[in-house]
């Protein structure tokens, strides 16, 4: 089957690299700017969690793709009849409702159809087949992307609207100069540890990063030098597990425990090789200080540490590009991606492994 990923439009780079991260083994078969799709085993699919689709903090919607038709009524209206059988076989005993939404992601001088109208189009054919429209709460959203010359019809499977996360606003800890949530997730998400597997961020400050990847069912391992840091971080997961405590047992998730503790990134209290992941986010010398002997020093003996006590991969974030001394530790640079906050900062983001 193939998968529609429709990217977020607001980074370039980022969206994609966090959906490679996480289905790297996968054939691309069409590469538009915000629109992806995969190839993915019909076995595959069925085994794989769905929530990842949930989790991807810089995809829009995820869905299962149906057909691709040239973007012209005429062979798009074509395309949508021949797709009865396979929508009706499924749901043979339940009249279910739909609804049709259609997006333009790039202009074509050749097409000049109107969204509006081809959702209504496409919509009359729907009801005519036995389909009970409904534009608020449907079991069935049908998605048509006009992409140049094609328009990809797709059948929703999620999206992030979906992403039940916490009320940040709500938190009880809080410092200048967090990572966004969805950010902090496209950062756990680079780093694709599986369900159950450790991660730690040893520079954790708020906990926000932790907090991501704690809701995506990691034992999450935090530390920093400054206690209030470790106190306020604790607060903050204590207060994320205890609203998120009926969903966590209503799924039945098995691995949900996090740990903290005040220690110095350079000597970090791990034997060697026992974290799966590790995802850091340095200080930038602005709302938080660096401490050490220079941002040089902590750079080298914290890469030097991370490296000691990691397994299979890492994300370290920081205002300058770390790749040189990274790889002189003996790191192999997976991706390298940066990130404007704002004018005078561009986060640095190197996947490593
Ligand atoms: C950019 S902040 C991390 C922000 C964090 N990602 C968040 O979302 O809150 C960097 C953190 O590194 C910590 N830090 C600085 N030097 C450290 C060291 N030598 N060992 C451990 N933590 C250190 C600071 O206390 C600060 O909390």
């Amino acid at each position: 089957m193939k998968l529609l990923f429709e990217l977020s439009g607001e980074d370039k780079i980022l969206p994609r690299a966090e959906v490679f991260a996480l289905f790297d083994e996968y054939k691309i078969i069409l590469d538009f700017k915000t629109v992806l799709i995969l190839n993915i085993k019909q076995n595959d699919y069925i085994m794989m969690d769905k929530r990842k689709f949930q989790y991807l903090g810089l995809t829009k919607y995820v869905s299962e793709m149906l057909a691709v038709a040239e973007a012209n009524k005429e062979d798009i209206i074509r395309q949508v009849l021949d797709l009865k059988l396979e929508l009706d076989e499924a749901y043979t005993n339940k009249t279910l409702s739909l609804c049709v939404r259609c997006k333009r992601v790039e202009r074509s001088e050749k097409s000049d159809i109107k969204c509006l109208e081809l959702e209504q189009i496409i919509g009359r054919i729907f009801k005519d087949k036995g389909f009970k429209i409904d534009l608020v709460d449907p079991d069935i959203e049908i998605r048509v992307i006009l992409c140049r010359d094609k328009a990809i019809i797709g059948r929703k499977i999620s999206s992030y609207e979906d992403y039940e996360g916490v009320p940040y606003g709500a938190m009880p800890f809080f410092h200048p100069g967090i990572i966004k949530p969805k950010y902090a997730r496209v950062l756990v998400n680079l780093c694709a540890l599986n369900e159950g597997e450790r991660l730690l961020d040893p520079m954790c400050g708020t906990g926000y990063i932790l907090i991501e990847g704690f809701l995506m069912g990691l034992e999450v391992i935090g530390s920093d030098i400054r206690e209030d840091a470790v106190k306020g971080s604790v607060k903050n997961l204590n207060f994320v597990s205890c609203i998120k405590s009926d969903e966590f047992i209503h799924k039945n998730y098995e691995y949900r425990s996090y740990h903290f503790m005040r220690s110095d990134s350079r000597n970090l209290c791990f034997k060697d090789k026992t974290l799966d992941g590790v995802v850091v986010d340095m200080p930038y010398g602005r709302s938080s200080p660096i401490f050490g002997k220079g941002i040089k020093e902590l750079y080298q003996k914290s890469l030097e540490e991370i490296y000691r006590v990691y397994r299979r991969r890492c994300v370290i974030v920081s205002k300058d590009n770390l790749s040189d001394i990274a790889e002189s530790i003996g790191f192999k640079k997976i991706g390298y991606y940066e990130q404007r906050v704002h004018r005078s900062l561009t986060r640095k983001i190197l996947v490593l492994a």
